[in-house]
């Protein structure tokens, strides 16, 4: 079951993804947070960054994982991301380094299981609250089309379309977006005890009404989250504006 909340616009959202964010982190210092990268949920890092600013939030005792990692840059590069966690979450809600994880795979991975990132979450106690955004053809992290519900953190291929929307992050274009990359897996994500997935702007729509209205299947990763029993949507009226149509 999947709760809906829409908003006038991103900056309402992110505000609301904030607060919820700093609730619990009030209410549980060691929570373990799944964070996810790409512009969605840049607003609400920034809303939050300045609650714990003004709020002098105890953050020392925060864990994070991200979703993903492209397979192939090095981690310096701007648009890793180790590097664009490192700038989003890291630094602006001033948290350590070592708080703070992101998947990793040799560059020579092929596609297949990573080992020990699953371990590393449950050691920590499992994800409290996992972040999502959604591509345009409706991936969660970079689980693509036909991935596994049941699939652990692993290497996959990114599809063309996932490239040529990441491009627009890379100065090179198309070419330089990695073709693999290492993804918690939608079995990873669906053990969170609690997903937030946010979309906004019209380019999701698709995506977002196939994730609500049609029967959960691999051809749509996104519908897996309708399996998970906490799961909340913030969408911006242009995401949501196919929702309940069908
Ligand atoms: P975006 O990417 O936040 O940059 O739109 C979302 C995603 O691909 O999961």
């Amino acid at each position: 079951m999947v709760h809906v909340k829409i908003l006038p616009d991103k900056a309402h959202a992110s505000e609301e993804v904030a607060q919820m964010l700093h609730d619990l982190i009030v209410e549980k210092p060691n929570a373990v947070i799944g964070v996810a990268t790409g512009s969605t949920p840049e607003g609400a890092y920034e809303r939050l960054a300045e609650k714990i600013t003004e709020n002098r939030t105890d953050v020392s005792q925060l864990q994070f994982f991200a979703l993903d990692e492209y397979i192939g840059l090095p981690w310096e590069h701007p648009e890793s991301y180790h590097s664009v966690i490192h700038r989003c979450v890291t630094v602006p809600l001033g948290v350590e380094p070592a708080q703070v994880h992101v998947p990793e795979a040799p560059d020579d991975s092929t596609v297949g299981p990573v080992d020990d990132y699953d371990q590393k979450i449950a050691a920590a106690g499992g994800i409290d609250l996992q972040l999502l955004g959604i591509g345009r053809n409706g991936h969660i992290g970079f689980n693509e089309t036909g991935t596994p519900f049941n699939a652990p953190t692993h290497v996959g291929e990114l599809t063309e379309i996932t490239r040529e929307d990441n491009s627009r992050f890379f100065e090179g274009g198309v070419d330089e977006v990695p073709p693999l990359a290492v993804t918690q897996g939608i079995g990873t994500i669906l053990k969170a005890r609690k997903i937030v997935l946010m979309a906004f702007g019209e380019g999701k729509v698709d995506a977002i009404r196939d994730s609500l209205e049609k029967p959960p299947a691999e051809e749509r990763p996104g519908s897996s989250l309708q399996l998970h029993d906490d799961c909340t949507f913030y969408l911006d009226e242009a995401a949501a504006a196919k929702v309940g149509h069908s």
